[in-house]
């Protein structure tokens, strides 16, 4: 069975390197950081995928963290069916979105307007437009580590995706626009406030959860110091909610921390796995936007009706017992984990906001992207493989998080455990 399976998506590999560059739509499906090809799925169920040959594996990737009711949720599946039968695009407004707008201005107070555009790359890129066109200034402040799509100006020490292929930047961004995005270490506060100092930024943007170089949770007062920051340098402050909104809390990290943004930039969740994503901020702000303003941004597919339904049907799972579910879920993986590690006697650490963890391959924490990149990572590589031979597909990087879903059960969660318990021995031989 392993055999056939390992043939099956070994030919399916070798196709796809044919036609498309790795052989894949994305550069982290590659494998590049774990060795090996991946898998080529052919179907979800809940916690599970199914690839090509037959087998069947744990998902702890849930498509990088939509998938928050876990594969094929029937009330996601019915509400996308009974959508299509109606159509798949208007080029028209449609109820759907006004919907789906209402969900997330009531979840989010900063947020009184929101723009849907069709994925998180468009939503950080036009967050950044609206940044630059409000201030009227041009230079933004990031985080190393952080990712914020694939926009020129954002791609700047951007994360797992980059960091796994040992590349700075991307080729392909001008120096011009480099020179624009200055970079800092994630939870240095000082760094940030320096840097805000001296140059007249239009905006500051994070992951209020840094989920781009594992699991690296925002320090006591990072946030409210941003925030304070922006205040009083007229910078905007963006929170990149892409992963962390609807999955943290349901007002994501600005209602779990408690800080607001000037600008949040959401996808992955309000989009139930279909691509979407979005940007809002204040009526004044957001009335910057075409047709209102100057601030032009437009998109064939943006607000599209199969991704509006899924969103909103999505969304109505997450009731407030939803997200104790959650919780309980991750702590339940995140101390089976450490546990493993524990018991094998291998140098691991957990890191976890809710449903969002990491076993980074290192006895200190991990607070910046330095920190995360100096981990064990062809340790992370072994364990990888290790699980996947059990039949649990993780992450393909040791600077990614693990997603738990509502689908996660606390059968599976064990399952998880102990085929680290048993992947960790071996990696320790
Ligand atoms: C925090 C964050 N922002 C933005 C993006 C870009 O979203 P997309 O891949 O939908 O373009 C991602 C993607 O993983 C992300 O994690």
């Amino acid at each position: 069975m392993a055999a056939r399976a390992l043939n099956a998506n070994a030919t399916l590999l070798a196709r796809a390197e044919a036609v498309m560059p790795g052989g894949v739509s994305s550069p982290v499906r590659a494998f590049g950081a774990v060795g090996g090809g991946p898998p080529f799925i052919v179907a979800g169920e809940g916690p599970y995928v199914l690839d090509a040959g037959g087998r069947r594996y744990v998902d702890m990737v849930c498509s990088w963290g939509p998938l928050v009711a876990g594969h094929a949720h029937p009330a996601v599946v019915s509400a996308i069916t009974a959508q299509a039968e109606r159509g798949t695009s208007y080029g028209m407004p449609s109820p759907l979105e006004a919907e789906l707008a209402e969900a997330v201005v009531a979840a989010y107070p900063g947020v009184e307007m929101v723009r849907f555009v069709s994925s998180g790359t468009e939503a950080t890129m036009s967050a950044l437009r609206l940044a630059r066109a409000a201030t009227g200034r041009e230079a933004i402040l990031k985080f190393a580590g952080c990712y914020h799509g694939h926009a020129d100006a954002l791609l700047a020490r951007a994360g797992s995706g980059i960091a796994t292929f040992g590349l700075p930047d991307s080729a392909g961004v001008t120096a011009a626009v480099a020179r624009e995005t200055v970079t800092v270490q994630y939870n240095d506060l000082a760094a940030a406030a320096r840097a805000a100092r001296e140059r007249a930024l239009a905006a500051i943007f994070v992951e209020p959860v840094a989920a781009n170089m594992g699991c690296v949770p925002p320090e006591e007062g990072f946030l409210a110091g941003l925030r304070a920051l922006a205040d009083e340098t007229g910078a905007l402050l963006v929170f990149d909610e892409v992963i962390t909104g609807f999955r943290v809390a349901r007002g994501g990290a600005q209602e779990r921390y408690a800080v607001r943004a000037d600008i949040t930039c959401l996808g992955k969740i309000i989009g139930g796995g279909l691509p979407v994503g979005a940007y809002g901020g204040s009526r004044a702000l957001m009335e910057r936007v075409a047709p209102l303003g100057p601030v032009y941004q437009a998109g064939t597919l943006s607000g599209n009706p199969l991704a509006m339904a899924a969103g909103l049907a999505t969304l109505a799972l997450l009731d407030a017992a939803a997200y104790t579910r959650l919780e309980v879920l991750g702590a339940r993986l995140g101390e089976g984990l450490a546990r493993a590690a524990r018991s094998a006697g291998v140098l691991a650490r957990v890191q976890r906001v809710g449903s969002l963890l990491t076993l980074f391959f290192t006895d200190r924490p991990v607070r910046d992207d330095e920190e995360a990149r100096a981990c064990d990572r062809a340790r992370f590589a072994a364990f990888h493989r290790a699980m996947l031979a059990r039949g649990i597909l993780l992450p393909p990087s040791q600077l990614e998080c693990l997603f738990v879903s509502l689908a996660h059960d606390e059968d599976v969660l064990d399952q998880v455990t102990t085929a680290a318990g048993d992947a960790l021995a071996e990696v320790n031989e």
